[in-house]
């Protein structure tokens, strides 16, 4: 399989979720994962993972540049 892109998420508070949805005919989480502030996870989109759902305050770094995930309102 051809080598995939990484994808760099950065934790910038407690409890970011960062979620792999399924790659096919229905599109579902199938993983999660929690990170604490100043944790990073490096993930790549795989046969099983088509796209990646960040939930909370997050620095993400893409091939595409980066962006901030922001947190939900309270
Ligand atoms: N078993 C999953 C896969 O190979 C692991 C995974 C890869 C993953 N990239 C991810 C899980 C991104 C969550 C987010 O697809």
């Amino acid at each position: 399989m051809k080598q995939s892109e990484y994808v760099v998420i950065k934790a910038i508070e407690d409890g970011v979720n960062v979620i792999g949805l399924t790659r096919g005919a229905d599109t579902r989480f199938h993983h999660s994962e929690k990170l604490d502030k100043g944790e990073v996870m490096v993930a790549q989109f795989t046969e099983h993972t088509s796209a990646i759902k960040i939930r909370g305050k997050a620095n993400i770094i893409t091939s595409f540049g980066e962006v901030e995930s922001e947190a939900k309102e309270k």
